[in-house]
Parts: C-alpha cells; structure tokens; sequence
C-alpha cells in the first residue's frame, strides 16, 4: 500500500528539482524524542551541526514509539515533500526504501568504512538493495528493569533473576504502600514490556521463532499461552491510572520513588540522566528476570530520503556527524543508548551504559541478540501493530482470558503477513 502511495510522488519530485541552486544549510528532522532526555540528546545532535553552519528546522512529533511520527511522515512524503531526514526503526526503513523514496549515502559510507563499523543487525535494515539509505543513531534495548534504589533499600529487595522472584519483589513493594510497576496504558509500551515476558518465559530459542520468524506453532503454542498469564500478572502491581499514561511520566514515578520498577528501554535511563541520577547510587538497571545474556534490540535511524539536490549536502553532513565516534559516544550517554559502531569506546558511559555495551558484544556473538516486535525489528510495521494491539487489548480486558489472546494473536498476525 505504501509502495502504490509513494511510487508517483517520487517521480514527481525528482522532477521538481532539477536547478543547481547552491546548498541550502538546513537539516530538517523528523523525530518523536520529545521528552526531556530524549530533547538533550537531541542537542548534542544540533550543536554538532551548527559547528558545522547548518541551522536544525525540527519537526517534532510527541508520541512514544514514533506511531504518531510515522503517520506524519506518511503524509509529507505523500506530498513529496521530503525531510532531509527522519527517525525510523528497522522494517519502516526498508518499506520506504521499497519504496523508491531513499537516497543513496553508499559514497558516504565507503569513505566512513561504516560497514566495518556498523554491527549486521543494524545494516540489514540501513542498507537496501546494496545502498545505504540510513544511518544507524544507536542501539537500543528493551529488555530492562529501572528500579528506584531508595524504594528498593526500604523494601529490602535485591536483583530478581527469575520471573517469580520478580512477582515476590513486586508484592514487597505492594505491602510497603509504594505502586509496585510503573507502566503507561499504550499498546507500544505494553508490547515492549511484553517483549521481555516472552522472552523471559519462552528463552532465546522461543523469543526469535515466535517474534522474529513468526513461526506459527510457537505464536499458538503453551509457552505463548504461559507468556500471557505472566503479562496478565504483573499487570496486577500497575496502579489505577495507567491508562494513556506517556512513557516518561511512568519513567518519572520511578525516579521520584513514587514508583519500584519500571520494564522499559534503555531511553528510560535518559530520563534519570536528565535528572542526574546516578545507577548504583539513586537507580539501578538490571536486565529483565530470566533475560541474562540475551537482548532484545531496536535502534533509531535516520532514513535519508531522495532530496532535491541541493539538499544532499545537508544530508551528507547529518550522516556523516551521526556516526562519527565523538557524537557515539555523546550522543549515547545522554540517550541510555549504546554506539551504533563496535569500535567506540565506553569510558565515558555509565555503570548501566557499559553493561549495555558489553551485553550486547556478547548477544551478537553468541547469537542472542533479536530484533524487538513491538519496536519495529521484529517483524514489518503491519505485523508489528497488530501484535501491539493484541496485547493492549488483553492488558485493558478487551480479550478476557490467555487462550483467547493467542487465538487473536495467529489470527492478527496472519491477516496482517
Ligand atoms: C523508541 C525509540 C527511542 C525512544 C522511545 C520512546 O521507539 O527507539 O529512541 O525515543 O521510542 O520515545
């Protein structure tokens, strides 16, 4: 359906703007980080660029997720009017190169030697048909907790490793009056948690076939059925307001002790940045229980799509400055995100930044590194909402019971292949 929406209007443009006129010095952005750690991330981005003579011309779209985003972006290309680049994950990437609406930054990418540095996973969605049409900003990853070590002191709790210590931590919490799990009522937060159910209830093995190969008997299967009574109960320990709840004010309950735990990304260790909280001291990051030595990935990219010539420029200056090893490093400290190159070191990132850096070398050698479902990596963007919208559904009892949730999973799943 994008393809047939597209195809036209990029004919179109190519032909609008044939004059060589001279640069235009402007990156225009199309992004959802519009949160406080997510905006400061943003600036390192911005302040490299004005050193560089380019002003920012920022399209923001509030939406955790980026759905909101996406929308947007569908229309302004609809119109053929291009931003010089936009935030995407993984499969959306390689739908708008299907496309025919990216630009091509291979000559970039050669002189960089991106694909020495670039990881894989990450240039399986930034380069399509042989041609980079992405630069990977970071890799991000979902399968955490963030805890409020105050919270976790008074409660005297330590590190849940399996998903029944995590149940008896969280009724800890509960009987020391603190809301045990801090979670924002929409189907993309819902689903991220649930990503790290699945995996922590099926194992490695489960997660990929189920949620990367989208193998039939594993999306019918007991293990799926058992992911969903796990979801079911840890949705018990979510106080009564979470419906539509963004994900930052969740992250902010956890960071006011206000709230235990938040299952969230790593952005959510840009929030505690922002607020300059320390890991070990005013927070702690472990991996979700029965997670250890797996990762469930997402990384943000700036699709670059067929500018105007006048506008490559810009586009060549963004990509380049993105996976530079300073803005890496910079950029990612401030993100909770990790390098989207392997040769970046980690002396300037937090205790939790290292372990994110040195879980994932590891995933990616020992194969247990997976595309995350619910943030694009998974599965394409049709597949991807129709899972989102199983499990919300389920978490706001809309579908009543785990059978029926894997019955309407393969039966979502399938319409939307
Ligand atoms: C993710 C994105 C992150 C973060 C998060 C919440 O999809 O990869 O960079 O912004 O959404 O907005």
């Amino acid at each position: 359906m994008l393809r047939k929406l597209l195809i036209g209007t990029a004919l179109a443009t190519s032909f609008a703007f044939s004059a060589h006129a001279a640069d235009v010095k402007e990156v225009q952005m199309l992004h959802w980080w519009t949160s406080g750690g997510e905006a400061a991330a943003l600036n390192v981005l911005k302040g490299d660029l004005a050193k560089e003579g380019y002003a920012w011309k920022d399209v923001p779209v509030a939406g955790g997720g980026g759905d909101a985003a996406m929308t947007a972006l569908k229309a302004m290309v609809a119109a053929g009017n291009y931003p010089t680049a936009s935030q995407m994950l993984g499969y959306t990437v390689l739908d708008y190169a299907a496309a025919g609406v990216m630009g091509d930054l291979t000559e970039t990418a050669k002189k960089e030697g991106w694909d020495k540095s670039v990881p894989a996973a990450l240039q399986k969605f930034s380069v399509y048909d042989g041609k980079w049409v992405a630069a990977p900003v970071n890799v991000h990853s979902v399968n955490w907790l963030w805890i409020n070590k105050a919270v976790m002191d008074k409660i005297g709790g330590t590190e849940p490793k399996t998903f029944d210590d995590f149940v008896a931590l969280l009724d800890k919490a509960k009987a020391a009056g603190v809301i045990p799990l801090a979670l924002g009522g929409q189907n993309w937060q819902e689903a991220t948690m649930f990503d790290s159910v699945v995996l922590s209830t099926g194992g490695p093995e489960f997660y990929k076939k189920a949620f990367n190969d989208l193998d039939d008997a594993s999306l019918k299967s007991d293990t799926m059925k058992k992911s969903f009574d796990n979801l079911a109960k840890l949705v018990t320990y979510v106080d009564p307001n979470f419906s539509g709840r963004d994900w930052n004010l969740a992250t902010a309950m956890v960071i006011k002790g206000d709230a235990l735990v938040q299952v969230m990304g790593d952005w959510a260790k840009g929030e505690f940045h922002a607020a300059k909280k320390t890991p070990g001291t005013d927070f702690l990051c472990y991996r979700f229980p029965g997670t250890d030595g797996s990762v469930i990935y997402n990384s943000d990219m700036f699709g670059m799509f067929n500018v105007p010539d006048d506008r490559k420029a810009a586009q060549v200056a963004l990509a380049t400055a993105t996976l530079s090893k300073s803005f890496q490093s910079a950029f990612n400290v401030v993100k909770g995100s990790v390098p989207a190159r392997t040769d970046v070191p980690d002396t300037d990132f937090d205790a939790c930044g290292k372990k994110g850096i040195a879980d994932l070398k590891k995933a990616n050698e020992g194969g247990t590194l997976f595309g995350s479902l619910a943030q694009g990596y998974g599965a394409p963007p049709a597949v991807a909402n129709a899972y989102k919208d199983v499990v919300s559904k389920f978490v706001h009892g809309q579908i009543k019971t785990s059978d029926e949730a894997v019955t309407e999973l393969v039966k979502a799943i399938d319409d939307a292949k």
